[in-house]
């Protein structure tokens, strides 16, 4: 039987071990609310299996706890933020918090945040400004090696580089939340750990030949994700490339860097306020009736439905809050293994 867990134990799960392994309780209280919910929406790969990562990268002086955020540059409508590698969410929490303050008094708003660890799930920060009432827009780079081969390689150089555009729609956000690879590295390690295999055009193998085995990613010569698109590659490679003039350039965080500690990142996100710019009212007109002209399309043979981006997200929430979340058999064996090394208590199934 799989190890069932609801909301609530996930994010006590999460509390626990990440304030065992030296998080303060606000940090903790932020990270698990932020792993839980990426469970919640279905991205298992942001999910409380990163806890076994996170207190890795503490124990190995890459996630600084208790470090606190800090503005280096600032002006009416922007600011520079150095995470001093604090965890990403918490750093993320704390530059979304002034920059819809600048947006509400400019109209839009810029945040670059440099030395920032993972953040997790990007959609979870620009749903929640397009609640408040901004388009939102969220990316992040990765300046070390990175997973990714640019366009025609078969060695690592970027990160899996990830946007996310999100702005009010008719009953919820519409959320776009995606990489600019042809896979996040969390679903290679989902399939990895789950001894599945993965579909052809995520990654090659390390003599670049194609893979659908995600055991070739990780073992030497190590392999590499692919640039989105397939045989339209290029594009992905090039919104990865400008990704990391934006986020890591930008920020001060910089690019293809080996002297930062593992997992660093540079973040952008801008705001823009809905009133002040379009006027709410015609911009909620107009959405009313986007919505309609693309979900009335003619579908293809197969298909049921247009789905908006972020809406399937909202469905697997619904289900997972009222069902809970399944937690693969290899994940709950190291979560397990991890909370008696730590000694602390985790909630069980
Ligand atoms: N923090 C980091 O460094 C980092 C790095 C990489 C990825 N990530 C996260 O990984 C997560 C997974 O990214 P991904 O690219 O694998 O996501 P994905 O491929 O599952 O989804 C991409 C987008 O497509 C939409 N979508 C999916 N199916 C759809 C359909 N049938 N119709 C319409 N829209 C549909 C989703 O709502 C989403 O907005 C994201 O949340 C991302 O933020 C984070």
């Amino acid at each position: 039987m799989p190890v069932i867990l609801y909301a609530n134990q996930l994010l006590e799960m999460g509390q626990v071990i990440l304030t065992a392994a030296g998080a303060t309780p606000r940090e903790a209280e932020i990270v698990a609310a932020e792993l839980a919910s990426s469970n919640l929406v279905g991205h298992d790969s942001h999910g409380v299996m990163r806890l076994m990562q996170y207190v890795q990268l503490i124990r190995e002086g890459h996630i600084q706890p208790g470090k606190d955020p800090e503005i280096v540059r600032e002006g009416p409508a922007f600011l520079v933020v150095d995470a001093h590698f604090g965890f990403g969410q918490v750093a993320s929490t704390w530059t979304m918090e002034r920059l819809i303050e600048k947006a509400r008094a400019c109209g839009c708003s810029n945040a670059f945040i440099r030395n920032c660890n993972h953040v997790g799930r990007l959609g979870s920060y620009t749903d929640q400004a397009a609640q408040l009432g901004f388009a939102a827009l969220m990316s992040v780079n990765a300046p070390g090696p990175g997973q990714v081969a640019p366009y025609g390689a078969m060695e690592r150089r970027m990160g899996t580089n990830p946007i996310s555009l999100a702005a009010p729609g008719n009953e919820a956000p519409v959320v776009l939340d995606m990489t600019t690879s042809a896979t996040a590295e969390g679903k290679l390690r989902v399939a990895f750990q789950s001894g599945k295999s993965i579909p052809e055009g995520w990654i090659i193998d390390g003599d670049g030949n194609p893979s659908c085995d995600p055991g070739d990613y990780y073992k030497e010569p190590n392999g590499c994700i692919l640039p989105l698109g397939g045989p339209l590659a290029h594009k992905g490679y090039g919104l990865s490339a400008m990704v990391d003039v934006f986020c890591g350039i930008l920020s001060g965080s910089g690019v293809g860097r080996t002297d930062l500690p593992r997992g660093a990142n540079g973040v952008w996100m801008e705001l823009i306020d809905i009133e002040q710019v379009a006027g709410r009212d015609e911009y909620d007109q107009w959405m009313r009736q986007y919505e309609q002209h693309l979900k009335s399309a003619r579908k293809r043979p197969g298909v049921e439905e247009i789905l908006l981006p972020g809406e399937i997200e909202r469905r697997v929430q619904a289900t997972r809050t009222s069902e809970g979340v399944s937690i693969p058999d290899e994940t709950w064996r190291q979560l397990t293994a991890l909370a008696a090394e730590l000694q602390v208590n985790i909630p069980q199934a």
